[in-house]
């Protein structure tokens, strides 16, 4: 059943439950955001990536990727950036600006890499091409190319996202509701 939250102080609690259970539960529609950013020529850019930890009370949001994507230098050149979340079974959608960091090294994403080295997306940051290099026009897998390659170390790093505000939709039969926060400030706002 939907439960209808009513003040700030349900709803904003409840958007974080929602975020930490996201980065828990891969069936949770909040599991795959789009996260946009700003390319070298100021273009925008935009992907999806995984939640992959929420610490609610810092107001962070963590993602992997690999440290040689394009989206790490967009984002080591211009940390602003916005994440769009959307859920069919809450009607809701959060567009969420964040400022974020690149963590390509350190003991953080050492301790990370041990347990995602043993699972299968190791692949994705051992490759020996850098995501997005093009392939041998013949050739539609990147494996066909990889046989003599060198084997490098991993490109597995950490983007961690400060969440600066929210705006949060819920579309509803009964009237659709909008407000726009900060950690310590809520406006309502017309849909
Ligand atoms: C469902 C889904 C989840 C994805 N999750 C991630 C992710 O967590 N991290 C990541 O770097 N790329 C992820 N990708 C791939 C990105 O969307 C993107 O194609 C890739 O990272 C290259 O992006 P860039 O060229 O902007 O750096 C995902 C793609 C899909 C379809």
């Amino acid at each position: 059943m939907k439960i209808h939250l009513q003040t700030p102080e349900d709803i904003r609690p409840q958007i974080w439950k929602e975020l930490g259970r996201a980065s828990l539960d891969r069936h949770h529609e909040w599991r795959t955001p789009v996260l946009a950013s700003t390319d070298a020529g100021g273009l925008p850019d935009a992907r999806t990536v995984v939640l992959r930890q929420v610490d609610a009370v810092a107001g962070q949001l963590t993602f992997y990727t690999d440290s040689r994507s394009p989206k790490v230098a967009q984002l080591q050149a211009q940390g602003a950036a916005m994440l769009v979340f959307w859920s069919a079974r809450l009607s809701w959608q959060l567009r969420v600006r964040v400022a974020c960091t690149a963590i390509t090294s350190g003991p953080e994403v050492e301790a990370l890499w041990q347990g995602v080295k043993q699972s299968a997306a190791a692949g994705d940051y051992v490759s020996p091409r850098p995501p997005g290099a093009v392939l041998a026009q013949d050739s539609t897998t990147a494996s066909a190319e990889t046989t003599d390659a060198p084997r490098p170390a991993h490109s597995f790093a950490l983007l961690r996202a400060q969440v600066l505000q929210m705006d949060w939709l819920e579309l509803s039969r009964a009237g659709h509701r909008r407000a726009q926060l900060s950690a310590n400030t809520w406006e309502w706002l017309t849909p």
